[in-house]
């Protein structure tokens, strides 16, 4: 009897060590999990200065030309005012250039609107990225909207290696925790960039966004065509820490975080699709609606 109360003593001991285990193994995945996403926010931040350098860089020289144009005019208008004789104010409107002024101001100004739309749209898509962060609650939410945002923030990593078409299907709003969502098309979509990048091939490569529903499901599909992933590297990709890239590029955590996002959080499944030496699919398939 005694030695049966000893051997349920350590077995309640053992459990308790186990779930304690578990316990800190749930905390250090959270911790991964946040800081594969800093990281992935601190890779693109680079590309996103020059994406807002850009247009800030134009409409502040577009600004001070403006300041210039003004005080030429205000000097004309002073003229008119004071009844200068007209030969003289059409004299000096010659040397100031007005007429030209009068048609550039126009032009500038237009610039100005078109580069500031622009950093709204990066900043929006930034907050929208970003949405509901901290919660990690289930909300409804459209997960093309989610992919465009990735798509404009990705752009500058993209655009000289890759074409990036979508064809999105109308599948409406689906229950998820939208901004993880996000993170894994940006991991997915970054590994179909850097794959095509690391080919160096002289043309550009080519990767295609679909989504399409059918009644239960939501589905995403990357389809780049790339380099293919070999078989016996396919088993491999998910793990923590797997990666084929030189070290201090990939950390191999991108894939395994967003194995974790979809099956384990959302219950929908990941499946690879690939012919080495003409690409690779992703797709990724996400429960319409939650069950209990
Ligand atoms: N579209 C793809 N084409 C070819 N190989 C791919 C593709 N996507 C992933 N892989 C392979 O899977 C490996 C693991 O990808 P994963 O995203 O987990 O890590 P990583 O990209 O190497 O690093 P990180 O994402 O952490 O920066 C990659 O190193 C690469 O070998
Ligand atoms: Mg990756």
């Amino acid at each position: 009897m005694k030695e049966c109360t000893a051997q349920f003593d350590s077995v309640v001991t053992e459990n308790e060590s186990l779930r304690g285990m578990v316990h800190h193994l749930k905390e250090t995945q959270g911790q991964l999990l946040r800081s594969e996403k800093l990281a992935s926010i601190g890779r693109l931040s680079a590309g996103i200065a020059h994406e807002i350098n850009n247009p800030v860089g134009f409409v502040s020289s577009n600004s001070t030309t403006l300041l210039g144009y003004i005080s030429r005019i205000k000097e004309i208008l002073k003229m008119y005012r004071t009844g200068i004789r007209k030969e003289i104010i059409e004299k000096r409107e010659k040397q100031l250039k007005i007429e030209f002024i009068l048609d550039d101001i126009d032009k500038l100004i237009m610039e100005n609107i078109e580069g500031l739309a622009r950093i709204t749209t990066i900043v929006n898509n930034l907050k929208k990225f970003a949405h509901d962060s901290q919660s990690g609650e289930f909300i409804n939410a459209d997960i093309n909207e989610g992919i465009r945002s990735v798509l404009v923030l990705v752009k500058n990593e993209s655009k000289y290696y890759a074409d990036i078409i979508t064809d999105f299907g109308d599948i409406g709003q689906i229950p998820c925790t939208i901004s993880e969502l996000n993170q894994t098309f940006l991991n997915i979509i970054m590994n179909a960039i850097q794959a095509i990048k690391e080919q160096e091939r002289k043309e550009k490569g080519l990767i295609t966004i679909k989504t399409w529903k059918d009644d239960a499901w939501a589905y995403v599909a990357v389809t780049d065509d790339g380099p293919g992933i070999p078989g016996e590297i396919r088993k491999k990709i998910f793990s923590p820490f797997f990666t084929t890239k030189p070290e201090g590029t990939g950390t191999g955590l991108g894939l395994n975080i967003c194995y974790e996002i979809v099956v384990d959080k959302h219950g929908g499944d990941i499946q690879i699709d690939s012919r080495p030496g003409a690409g690779t699919t992703f797709t990724v398939k996400l429960p319409r609606t939650r069950g209990e």
